[in-house]
Formats: C-alpha cells, structure tokens, sequence
C-alpha cells in the first residue's frame, strides 16, 4: 500500500532557523521521513508577504534548503523545494480565495499578532490572505498529515475547511488533511520572555537560539534564560513558565520525558539543570550548523537539487491544479 502523504513548509524569512522551528518541525519531520512519502517546501511566496530584500530572500532561501538538508532531510527520500518553482501554488491559491468567508479569513489569529504593531493599514493584503496560500500549498499534495508548531494549528483548521467545502460544492477534489503536534515541544519559549514563543521577529535575540549561532553563543543563552526564585525544577506553564519551557527543550532534545527530568532533578539548583540543557542543545545543534555551513559552500549543487525536486513536486501539484478547474467548470 502507498504510504500515507505528508506536507509542511517553513518561511525563508530570517538567516537561520530557530530552536522553535527546530523542535516544532523539522526534528518531527526528520522522525516520520521514513514512513511517509513526504514533501517539504520553502515557502517564498508566504516570506513576500512582508518587505522584504531580492538579495536577502535569494540568500535565505539557500541557507533554509541547507538547514532542512543538514536537520536531516534526505532530498531523495523526501522532496524538498521552493513553493515560487511550482506555478500551481499561487493558482490553486486564487480559485481557493473564491470559496474563502472575509469573515472567516479576518478571524486568522496570526494576520492579527502580525499586525498588532504597525496597525492593519501598513499590512499588505497578501499578509491577510496567506492561509488561503498555505492551504493551497496542503491541498495540491494531497496530504493526509501536516506536522507544525501550535501556532499553525488555525491554518490547518482553515484548511480543512476549505477543503471540506470544495468537496461539497464542487464534488470530491482534494484530501482532508490533519494537523499533527507534539505532546512536548509545539511550542517553545523565549528564553527571556517565557510567556511569548520564540519567534524570527523578537525585538532582541538575546531569547531566541538560532540554528546557526556559535556554540558558545547557545550555550551561554541558555545559562543565562530567565527562570523564578522559587528553586524548584519542576513544570508548571502558569508559574513557572521559565524553567518548563528549559524541561521542555530537555525532552525535545534527549527524549527523556518532563516527568523523568523532574525525578532525577529533585533537589537540585537551576545552574547545574541550564548547563545540562545548554550542553544537550549544544550536542544536537553544533553539528547541523557545521553541515549547513558545508552544503552553503556549493550553492550550484543545492540549486540543482532544489530545481530536480521542484519538477517532481510540480507533477503531482499540476494534476491536482487541472482537478479542481475542471471541477469548477474552468476547463
Ligand atoms: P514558520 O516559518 O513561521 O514556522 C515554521 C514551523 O516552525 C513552527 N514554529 C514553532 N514551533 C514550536 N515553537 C515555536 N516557538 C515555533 N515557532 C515556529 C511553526 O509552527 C511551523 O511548523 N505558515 C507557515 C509556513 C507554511 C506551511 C505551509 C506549513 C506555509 N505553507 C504548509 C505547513 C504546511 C509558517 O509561517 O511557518
């Protein structure tokens, strides 16, 4: 039997990833790699949604195939490609918005964070209708599993919906995917700030690790992230969102569950437990660092990956593109 499909993607829109990204996605991607016929795209077209700098985004997009390559994701196994090489995302994304509620697309939580600082007039209105772009990018690879950090969980709801709908009007045309988050590790911290997610667009770094930072940098972020006086190693995301968040990059890290960590640190004090987190972080991610800084070295060879996958990805999109015109009397 054909293996069950999975789709996901991250946005080109910073020079590295971070341990968010890292522990959200790619490490979950890397993990089910192997029992399904997976897809993973650099979505592009999602980083232009927000000004942006041709120069930067040609550069990140590289640095981010590296990143997924270096994380584990094998380019022949899995197809790795950038969302702009297949024409049928943007396509798909149009007869999509057609089926789309404004009400339903003005209740996207994200586009309202996003524009929570410069006021909605300074939005673009690609920025408002990005979900109908990501469930676009879902619907065309007929998944059946989208692995993602909490915060896309509305996306992928939206998606379903959309799908659902389409169906219902138009006949059956696409699969209804689910959205597939860890237990542990959907959502990780700023490391100074542990009441909001680590995220490319904090106002300082100081609480975001970075896929690409020097070891040391890591290492010390994480000795000096912010915890509570109460001394006590233990989860609790109310009171102690903190050292939780620290319990939860342990476990993301080493496998060993929050429940074990808070057993064998009992009685313990907070310097010892960062540095054996800085330390896990540090073993995990020094060595990815070093492979994406040598897969960056030969960007011809990552552009030719990168082009062999996209026309394997544009086959199957391509049919599905030409299923749902016909569908709607488009063809
Ligand atoms: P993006 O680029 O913001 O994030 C990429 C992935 O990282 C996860 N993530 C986190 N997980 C845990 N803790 C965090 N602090 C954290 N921050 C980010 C995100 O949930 C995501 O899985 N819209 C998407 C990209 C996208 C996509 C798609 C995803 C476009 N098309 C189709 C899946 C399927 C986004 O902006 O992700």
């Amino acid at each position: 039997m054909a293996q069950p499909r999975i789709y996901s993607g991250m946005q080109p829109s910073s020079g590295s990833l971070h341990l968010g990204n890292y522990i959200g996605a790619l490490q979950q991607w890397r993990r089910m790699q192997d029992d399904y016929d997976a897809f993973f795209s650099i979505v592009d077209l999602h980083a232009i949604t927000v000004p942006q700098s041709p120069e930067v985004l040609r550069e990140q997009v590289r640095t981010l195939a590296a990143q997924y390559m270096a994380g584990g994701i094998d380019p022949d196994r899995s197809c790795l490609y950038v969302q702009s090489h297949v024409a049928a995302h943007a396509q798909l994304a149009w007869l999509l918005s057609t089926i789309t509620g404004f009400g339903e697309a003005s209740r996207m939580t994200q586009f309202k964070d996003k524009t929570a600082k410069g006021g909605q007039e300074a939005a673009s209105v690609g920025l408002f209708t990005y979900p109908i772009l990501m469930a676009a990018d879902i619907l065309l690879y007929d998944a059946d599993i989208v692995p993602v950090g909490d915060d896309q969980k509305q996306h992928v709801e939206l998606t379903r919906d959309l799908a659902e709908r389409f169906n219902k009007r138009f006949g059956k045309t696409f699969t209804v995917p689910k959205p597939q988050i860890l237990a542990d590790g959907a959502r990780i911290y700023d490391l100074q700030n542990p009441q909001s997610k680590m995220s490319k667009s904090a106002d300082t770094d100081k609480g975001v690790v970075w896929l690409l930072d020097e070891p040391t940098k890591t290492a010390k972020k994480i000795r000096s992230a912010v915890t509570d006086t109460d001394g006590a190693i233990r989860a609790d995301r109310e009171a102690k969102p903190g050292v939780t968040n620290l319990l939860e990059i342990l476990t993301a890290m080493t496998g060993e569950p929050v429940a074990a960590l808070e057993a064998r640190f009992e009685g313990q004090g907070y310097g010892a437990f960062k540095t054996e987190v800085a330390d896990a972080v540090v073993a995990e991610l020094a060595p990815v660092r070093e492979r994406t800084l040598e897969l960056l070295a030969d960007p011809a060879e990552l552009d030719r990956l990168l082009a062999a996958n996209a026309e394997r990805a544009a086959e199957v999109a391509d049919a599905t593109l030409a299923r749902a015109m016909e569908a709607m009397g488009l063809r």
